[in-house]
């Protein structure tokens, strides 16, 4: 099997191990300078990170270029990462995947600072067909239809979309957690930027926010060998795989049939019942 399995959520293991994952829980210390990235896969992860990177060097895209994006921001929870994060002096910039039940506990009791992405779950699920699909470390889907069904069961790595979404928003009203949404990426990037500026306390000056915009777009990502994931080992993707596949919102109605459509939202409507809806662009 390629996968472990840690608290009922399955991990591939060519990433992951399992006792990294409970020291990572339990014993790693979050400093309250930290500024952590927080998505389910798929929701325009690398792009937030992007944009952080950015932030901090005020618009100069050295970082960026010579450095690539799983070293500047490790995930925390993959064995690699750890390995990077744990013995490292200072504050640190760091990425999770994990639902809230497995993320260090020690961040609870921090000031460190949480960006947490969202975006529409049919985007993320359609987003995530065509990158298992071409990665060789997790099972492949061989339909959407497939992968569809093991999205809304939450068997897939990294468990439910909805669980880990219901799990982070629970957070939301805190003064060190953000949320920030890829639609919002998308329709307005300028003033998402500056929100994530004044979240984080530092102050652009307008020309330098254009600088974070050029080096964060889609197309400058996609050229960037240090952000188009050209620096991942081979044996891990198929060849021809190009990280930033399409880059919109709403891909979705492209991909599904109006049975998957209809099926999706019946699930949806079930599983985010009682959940203010005020905060997804999407609904
Ligand atoms: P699509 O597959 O829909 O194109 P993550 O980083 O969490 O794995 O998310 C990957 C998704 O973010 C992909 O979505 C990818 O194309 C998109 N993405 C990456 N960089 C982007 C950018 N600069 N602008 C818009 N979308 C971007």
């Amino acid at each position: 099997d390629v996968y472990g399995w840690f608290e009922g959520i399955a991990f591939p293991l060519a990433y992951f191990n399992l006792e990294v994952l409970r020291e990572a829980r339990d014993t790693f210390v979050v400093k309250d300078e930290d500024i952590i990235m927080v998505t389910y896969p798929k929701s325009g992860t690398h792009w937030l990170i992007e944009i952080i990177c950015l932030i901090h060097s005020k618009g100069d895209p050295k970082w960026i270029q010579s450095v690539p994006t799983w070293q500047r921001s490790p995930w925390i929870e993959t064995t690699h990462g750890y390995e990077l994060l744990k013995d490292k002096e200072g504050p640190h910039i760091f990425t999770s995947h994990l639902p809230i039940q497995l993320f260090p506990k020690s961040f609870f009791n921090s000031k460190a600072k949480v960006i947490y992405g969202i975006r529409n779950p049919r985007d993320v699920l359609v987003s995530a067909y065509f990158f298992l699909r071409k990665m060789n470390i997790t099972k492949k889907p061989e339909t959407l239809q497939e992968h569809m069904e093991w999205f809304l069961q939450g068997s897939v790595i990294y468990g439910s979309w909805f669980e880990h979404v219901r799990g982070w928003l629970s957070m939301r009203d805190r003064e060190n957690v953000l949320v920030v949404s890829y639609e919002d990426l998308t329709k307005d990037p300028r003033s998402t930027v500056e929100k994530i500026c004044q979240f984080l306390g530092k102050k652009l000056k307008p020309e330098e926010i254009d600088l974070v915009l050029k080096y964060s777009s889609y197309q400058f990502m996609k050229e960037n060998k240090m952000s188009n994931f050209s620096t991942i080992p081979d044996e891990y993707l198929d060849k021809g795989f190009s990280f930033q596949r399409k880059g919109v919102a709403g891909d979705w109605k492209n991909h599904f049939t109006v049975a998957q459509a209809e099926a999706f939202d019946e699930i949806y409507q079930k599983k985010m019942a009682g959940f203010p809806p005020k905060l997804f662009p999407w609904e």
